[in-house]
C-alpha cells in the first residue's frame, strides 16, 4: 500500500516537536492537523511548519474527516480520554508512554480495543531498537548460557535532564512525572517483552520531602522469568547521565548502553565490545525509521512490532509498583 496517511497531532511540547522533525521525508506519514491546548505552542508550530493546519479543539481535529491516525503526546493524564475519543472517530492511535496511571480507565480502554477491533500502540522507542531484537533473539537461542541476572543503571546528572527542561511542570512531580515513568519504563518494556511479567521483590524510592516533586532515586529488584532484576537509579548531581541494561549470561553477555548502544561480550572473561559497526547515532536513526514503519503498517491494519495499549499497561503496572515500594 502507498496510500499518504494523514496524521492529527495532539500535543506539540517537546515530544511533539521531536516526532514532527522525525515525520519528515516519510513516505507514507504525513502530519496535517495539530493541536495543542497551549495556543504560544501552537502558534509556534505552525510558524516553523507552515504546511500544518491547527484545529479548534482536540474534539475538533478528531473530527475531521480525512484522517487515518492521531498521535497523542500530551502529558500521561490526557493520553486515555483523547485516545478514546480518537478511537470513537475510527482512528488509528499511537499514544506516547507512560500510557496512564488510571489502570481501571486503561482496562476499560483495552477491553473496547479487544471488542471492537481497534489499532492502538505505545511509542516505545526501544520497540524497534536492535537491542530489543538482540535481547529477543539471545533469550531464544540459548546463546548467553543460563541468564544470572540482569542491572539496569540509571543516572541523571539533573531532572529533568536538560532537553526536557521545557516541558511542563508534571515531569518534575510525583502524580505524573519522574524518572522512573519516563526513562525506567522504557528498559522494564524491553525486559518484559523479552521476558514476560515481572514480580516485584523489593523496592524503594526516595523523594523529596516537599510531598511534590519526583523521585530522587530508586534502588529495587525484580524477577522475571527466575532472572533477577537489580535496578539502581538515581538524580545524582554533578555527573554525566548514564542509562545501562547488562544481562549476564554463562556464556556471555548483552549491553544496551545510551539508548541504542549494544555490546556483547563473549565467555565471562572478555571484554565489551560493540555488536555493529554503526554508531550509536546511526542506530537511533535506524531505530526510529522503523519505527514509523510500523505505525504506518499499524494504520494499515497489517502486524507491526509497535507495544499496544495492553502491553504498555503491564509495564506501567510494574512501574507503578516500584514507585509504591515493598
Ligand atoms: N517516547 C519517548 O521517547 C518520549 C520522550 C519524551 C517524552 N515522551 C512522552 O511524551 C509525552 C509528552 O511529553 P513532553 O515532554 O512533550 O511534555 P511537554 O510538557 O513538553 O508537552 C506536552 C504538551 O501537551 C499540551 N497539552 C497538555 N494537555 C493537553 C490536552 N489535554 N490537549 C492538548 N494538549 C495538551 C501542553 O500544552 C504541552 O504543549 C509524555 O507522555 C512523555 O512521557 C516520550
Amino acid at each position: 500500500m502507498t496510500e499518504i496517511l494523514n496524521i492529527g497531532v495532539i500535543g506539540l511540547g517537546v515530544m511533539g516537536q521531536r516526532m514532527l522533525e522525525r515525520l519528515k521525508g516519510h513516505d507514507r506519514l504525513r502530519p496535517t492537523l495539530v493541536w495543542d491546548a497551549n495556543a504560544l505552542a501552537l502558534q509556534q508550530t505552525l510558524q516553523a511548519y507552515p504546511q500544518l493546519r491547527a484545529a479548534n479543539s482536540a474534539e475538533a481535529l478528531l473530527a475531521t474527516p480525512g484522517l487515518h491516525t492521531a498521535y497523542i503526546a500530551t502529558p500521561p493524564a490526557a493520553h486515555l480520554a483523547l485516545a478514546n475519543a480518537a478511537f470513537d472517530a475510527d482512528l488509528a492511535v499511537l499514544c506516547e508512554k507512560p500510557l496512564t496511571t488510571d489502570f481501571d480507565g486503561a482496562r476499560r480502554t483495552i477491553a473496547r480495543i479487544t471488542a471492537e477491533g481497534r489499532r492502538d500502540a505505545v511509542n516505545f522507542s526501544l520497540a524497534s531498537s536492535p537491542g530489543l531484537q538482540a535481547l529477543k533473539s539471545a533469550w531464544t537461542d540459548g546463546s548467553l548460557g543460563d541468564w544470572q541476572g540482569i542491572t539496569i543503571e540509571l543516572s541523571f546528572a539533573a531532572w529533568p535532564r536538560p532537553w526536557q527542561s521545557g516541558a511542563g511542570a508534571w515531569l518534575s512531580e510525583r502524580v505524573e512525572g519522574g524518572f522512573s515513568r519516563e526513562v525506567l519504563s522504557h528498559f522494564i518494556f524491553v525486559l518484559q517483552h523479552v521476558l514476560g511479567p515481572a514480580e516485584v521483590v523489593a523496592a524503594q524510592a526516595a523523594y523529596p520531602a516537599d510531598g511534590r516533586l519526583a523521585e530522587t532515586s530508586l534502588k529495587a529488584e525484580l524477577r522475571m522469568r527466575g532472572v533477577p532484576v537489580h535496578i539502581d537509579a538515581a538524580v545524582r548531581g554533578d555527573v554525566a547521565d548514564v542509562n545501562r541494561v547488562t544481562v549476564t549470561g554463562s556464556q556471555g553477555g548483552l549491553r544496551l548502553q545510551e539508548w541504542f548502544g549494544l555490546s556483547q561480550r563473549l565467555g565471562n572473561d572478555g571484554a565489551w565490545a560493540p555488536v555493529s559497526a554503526a554508531s550509536s547515532d546511526q542506530l537511533r536513526q535506524q531505530s526510529q525509521r522503523s519505527q514509523l514503519d510500523h505505525w504506518a503498517a499499524m494504520v494499515d491494519g497489517q502486524s507491526h512490532g509497535l507495544p499496544r495499549f495492553a502491553e504498555a499497561l503491564a509495564v506501567q503496572e510494574t512501574i507503578e509498583a516500584l514507585l509504591t515500594g515493598k
